[in-house]
């Protein structure tokens, strides 16, 4: 069995090492792919692949059909918008991610981002500080609860409105849960987005819902840039000289909004949130073992699409 690490953005050697240490021990063998710049190197490297770890990687159709001895891909990481689930369907791959296994790293670079962001992105300047803030989390899954736990170590006062949670689950964790976005963009200085991209969140992060933010308000975003109406955050920025935006996922007019608004929007070059050697031994590690269990004993606990 020929297991394949594809990683344009590399894990921290310590993660690969430990992964090969699964793979090996299992009796399989690691092929490694990094930093590849052309998809064919992908098509190549997954043609005789059983099983496959990626990370943002772009698992398409077209790769699904190279891969004509795959049976299983394991995205390292918790959004999977980067696999084409139905194509994986058809071509009976099991697809699986790891979730909450690079959380606290994600949560981290967006407490660090509203630091960033409330000092006025370190301009010399005279900032804000978090301690007494409102910070809403916008949806409240495995980065959101780590973003609450470390932002109340900020004194911060914090809200969350998941719409796929009980205020019961929310509160329960000193979190006091809101009702809709509407109401968490309305009540909080700062949002936190932590929703996956689907079909239903594309786009949904718009002019009238940032709007609702206070005066001063600032948007941090290390979840999906699709989620975001960039023409939209466009005219809020053009309308509103006091609202902030930082993003650990470079939206797609960053040249623009970099030109014009560069003194109250940042965005990382690439994707940061998940770029720690806990974060990749966490998530690559637990891939690995997930691998072997698919491969030895047809465990499917982490399976995101359909048989
Ligand atoms: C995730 O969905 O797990 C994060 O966005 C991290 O993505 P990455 O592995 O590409 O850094």
């Amino acid at each position: 069995m020929k297991i394949l690490i594809a990683t344009d953005k590399p894990f921290a050697k310590i993660a690969v090492d430990g992964i090969r240490k699964e793979i090996e021990n299992a009796g399989y063998e690691l092929a490694l792919l990094e930093k590849y710049t052309e998809k064919q190197q992908l098509l190549d490297a997954i043609a005789d692949a059983n099983a496959v770890i990626i990370r943002s990687d772009i698992i398409d159709a077209e790769v699904l059909a190279a891969a004509k001895q795959l049976k299983i891909v394991v995205r390292a990481g918790a959004g999977y918008d980067n696999v084409d689930l139905d194509a994986a369907t058809q071509a009976g791959v099991c697809v699986m991610n790891t979730p909450g296994q690079n959380s606290n790293a994600v949560a981290e670079l967006a407490l660090g981002l509203a630091v960033y962001a409330v000092r006025n992105l370190y301009n010399g300047s005279s900032g804000t500080e978090l301690l007494g803030k409102k910070l809403g989390i916008h949806a409240y899954g495995n980065v959101g609860r780590n973003v609450a736990r470390i932002a109340k170590g900020f004194g911060m006062e914090v809200y969350a409105y998941d719409p796929f949670l009980t205020a019961e689950a929310i509160e329960k964790e000193g979190v006091k849960a809101l009702s809709s976005a509407e109401e968490l963009y309305s009540t909080c200085n700062m949002v936190s987005l932590h929703i996956p991209a689907t079909a239903e969140t594309k786009n949904s992060i718009n002019y009238t819902l940032l709007n609702k933010l206070p005066k001063g308000g600032l948007l941090i975003n290390t979840a999906r840039k699709e989620v975001i109406n960039e023409a939209e955050l466009l005219q809020l920025f053009a309308d509103r000289t006091d609202f902030k935006y930082v993003s650990d996922v470079m939206p797609s007019a960053h040249a623009e909004l970099a030109e014009k608004y560069a003194d109250r929007y940042f965005s990382t070059p690439k994707k940061m949130g998940a770029q720690t050697a806990e974060a990749n031994i966490n998530a690559g590690i637990a891939a690995a073992k997930q691998i072997v269990d698919f491969l030895k004993n047809g465990n499917e606990k982490f399976r995101v699409n359909n048989k």
